[in-house]
């Protein structure tokens, strides 16, 4: 590194307000340097001062649109007079894109899991209620059971961060792909932005020589498919459609064949993208809710929707708010590829203020904040409703579809996460004729496992009721 393109460097450095970030120039190795210039080079320098006045100084509330409204939803009964919809036909679309090859799955695996405080990717963390299977191994069963249903390979595709990338990998060899062909699991990294000091917007020193960054958000999904290279592999072996969902939610179900139909078939979907939604536990639950807004579906993060809109009721005392976002989609390749290729495409940032360990500028030491102390910004894949054409949503039930391992522990923890498990497998079996003891507040009295090769929804388990023990012994753990 020469000392003018250092100084050149420098210069726009300033320019900005960044020039601290080679504070510690004089005193590093020449690899270390050229590592540090690589990752500034690398940020959109013109755009800092402008993200960092919006959203890092300031915090822009979002504007609800006069016209907000709740968007409507395929309600999980289809004969409620409400709407009434062909689930059949649904299906039956959706068995026959699997079966010819069209859909594919893809997991976002980016995120930091910083209130889970595991150590390692969130998706090796054991989720499985008694075999403490990983969240990855779960995904994968769900998916070599689809696979083997219609004697076709699914591919997977699974966006990692560069924080997170080597040790998933890893993971998935030392583990033989959990019986899944490896061509067909693809990983790809998302991409990163500098983290942001909360006081003064500038940008943290992870070390001397290293930016602090964090993964763009879920929302640089869309971006990253088509920068890595996935979305041309999908179209390449004729994937038309990605069932999109997070690494934490072991009841996801991998591949819906109604959810799949609808979102490619519905007189009103473009086929662009699709959710599910789920009735929220409450008014204040911390789901982002789906609304619509210009004839257009949307969701509204729960921390932008005013409690008066939150807490509103229908005249039936339901809330009139109600439809959470599970973060589960239907994805259309083409869709994604016509936004990322657009030059004029980017999705709005979203501000979270968290810990962030960094170097103190005068000291030269590492600081382990205890407040949070940093902005990141990060990018919502729901953000990319709007743009789709005509995007539906489907309501599914909370117990069957979402038992996720967010935090530590308390509410959507681990535990939480095992019970609903426990409760799922026990109306599965209760489906198929098994008698499941329950304790007086109608929880089961036992532990039971469900492995999605042996079933991925109650009917699957009810065709092989033969095989089922008639009862489960109270107290009793059981892994089918
Ligand atoms: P969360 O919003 O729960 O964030 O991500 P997180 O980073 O996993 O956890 P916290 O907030 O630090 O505790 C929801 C889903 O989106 C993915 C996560 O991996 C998870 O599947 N995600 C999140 C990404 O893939 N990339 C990101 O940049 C952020």
């Amino acid at each position: 590194m020469t000392t003018a393109t250092l100084d050149s460097v420098r210069q726009k450095l300033a320019a900005v307000g960044q020039e601290h970030l080679l504070t510690f120039c004089d005193r590093l190795g020449p690899d270390e340097v050229g590592v540090l210039v690589e990752q500034i080079n690398a940020i959109d320098l013109d755009a800092l001062p402008g993200l960092i006045e919006r959203y890092v100084l300031s915090d822009q509330q979002f504007e609800i649109p006069d016209d907000l409204e709740p968007a409507p939803y395929y309600p999980r009964d289809p004969a409620s007079p409400v709407r009434p919809w062909d689930r059949d036909a649904a299906a039956e679309l959706g068995e026959k894109l699997i079966a010819d090859g069209k859909v594919g799955c893809f997991t976002v695996a980016g995120g930091q899991g910083s209130r889970l405080g595991y150590d390692g990717p969130k998706g090796c963390y054991p989720a499985g209620v008694i075999s403490g299977k990983p969240l990855f191994q779960i995904f994968a069963e769900g998916i070599l059971a689809a696979s083997r249903a219609h004697a076709r390979p699914i591919p997977w595709y699974i966006m990692t961060s560069p924080l997170n990338h080597d040790a998933t990998v890893a993971f998935f060899m030392e583990h033989n792909f959990f019986g899944l062909c490896a061509d067909d699991v693809m990983f790809f990294p998302q991409g990163t932005m500098p983290s942001f000091d909360k006081a003064t917007g500038k940008i943290l020193l992870a070390d001397r020589h290293t930016i602090a960054t964090n993964p763009d958000g879920h929302g640089g999904a869309l971006k990253a498919m088509v920068a890595s290279g996935a979305t041309a592999d999908m179209q390449k072996r004729g994937i038309e459609h990605v069932s999109y969902f997070q690494v934490d939610n072991p009841h996801v179900r991998v591949l819906d064949p109604v959810f799949i139909g609808l979102h490619a078939g519905a007189d009103d979907s473009s086929g662009e993208m699709s959710s599910k939604m789920l009735p929220k536990a409450d008014a204040k639950e911390k789901v982002g809710v789906f609304c619509r807004s210009c004839g257009r579906t949307m969701v509204v993060e729960y921390s932008d929707l005013p409690d008066a809109l939150a807490c509103q009721t229908n005249p039936d005392g339901s809330l009139r708010f109600n439809a959470g976002s599970p973060a589960i989609h239907m994805l259309g390749v083409g869709f994604v590829e016509k936004l990322a290729r657009d030059p004029e495409f980017a999705l709005p940032y979203h501000r979270a203020v968290k810990k962030v360990p960094h170097v103190d500028l005068e000291t030269g030491k590492r600081v382990e904040p205890i407040e949070p102390n940093a902005v990141k910004l990060e990018r919502f894949v729901f953000d990319a409703i709007p743009l789709a054409e005509s995007s539906i949503v489907l309501e599914t039930d909370r117990v069957e579809e979402f038992a996720p391992v967010k935090n530590k522990d308390g509410v959507d923890s681990i535990v939480t996460s095992k019970r609903l498990q426990t409760e799922r497998a026990a109306r599965w079996l209760e489906a198929a004729g098994v008698k499941v003891p329950r304790k007086p507040d109608g929880s089961p009295d036992c532990v039971i496992e469900i492995g999605p090769l042996t079933a991925t929804c109650a009917e699957e388990l009810v065709a092989k009721r033969e095989s089922l023990p008639p009862e489960i012994e109270r107290g009793a753990s059981v892994v089918l």
